[in-house]
């Protein structure tokens, strides 16, 4: 059976002692809870080292990765820099990559497949905006972004990847897609992957929807077949929303 997850993804926001405060609240609540999910905290860079170092109950993902192995990529942080701090993954081609730095399917695949080269797990986003919503284009988009970005991996590589669905109009919005809509997709984006590599392969790689997820609509949310779970970015920024979103996997 496929995993479970239940990832925030924290942007570019919160200070060191916010962050440490953050992360300790988590840890604390999986300590004293213990959700039929896995946990992820997709953190800034500048916070993985110590968050590693400090928190053994949920895995710490870093917000994006360079595509490049190493060398004159100022600002840029590799695969290999992530591995030496023991990060478990990174969020991959995440929207706001795509639209404030012009990141393309090409460029989304390399880092995909550099990060599966060091032993990251890459989550790897995909999603249309609302113009291509509005023509009725979703499918075609998604469809393009996954193959380009992934369908140059085996299928032991793509079997390590967690895909996250984000509609681009839903993200940040309050606006969120409805479940049906959720399951449409994702069952297209599994549709797709059977097609290429098999329905056990599949089967095997956990697809999760972000936008607007918050208590209160996560239930039925995830609650569709193949919903395995959430990208959540606003309501991943305070204990009380993140755990309790957690605890719709109890
Ligand atoms: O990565 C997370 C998504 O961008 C969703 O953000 O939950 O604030 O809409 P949001």
């Amino acid at each position: 059976m496929r995993k479970k997850i239940v990832a925030g993804n924290w942007k570019m926001n919160k200070t060191l002692p916010e962050a440490q405060l953050l992360l300790s609240e988590i840890d604390k609540y999986l300590q004293a809870n213990s959700p039929k999910c896995e946990v992820i905290a997709g953190i800034p860079f500048v916070y993985l080292e110590n968050a590693k170092a400090q928190h053994k109950n949920f895995k710490i993902f870093s917000e994006d990765i360079s595509e490049h192995k190493s060398g004159a990529y100022t600002g840029e942080v590799s695969a290999e820099m992530l591995t030496s701090l023991h990060v478990d993954g990174s969020i991959i081609g995440h929207s706001e990559r795509r639209q404030y730095h012009k990141e393309t399917d090409e460029q989304i695949g390399a880092k995909v497949k550099i990060a599966l080269e060091n032993g990251l797990t890459p989550m790897f986003c995909n999603g249309e905006v609302l113009e291509e919503r509005k023509a009725g284009k979703h499918f075609e988009v998604v469809k393009r972004q996954t193959e380009v970005a992934l369908f140059n991996l085996s299928a032991e590589e793509i079997s390590k990847v967690v895909i996250a669905y984000e509609p681009v109009w839903a993200i940040g919005t309050g606006e969120t897609a409805t479940p049906e809509q959720a399951q449409e997709i994702h069952a297209y984006i599994r549709s797709l992957i059977a097609d290429k590599y098999g329905k056990e392969v599949a089967d095997s790689v956990s697809i999760l929807y972000g936008g607007s997820v918050k208590p209160s609509n996560a239930k039925e949310i995830f609650s569709k077949p193949d919903v395995d779970g959430g990208l959540i970015g606003g309501a991943s920024l305070n204990i009380e929303d993140f755990s309790a979103l957690i605890k719709t996997y109890s």
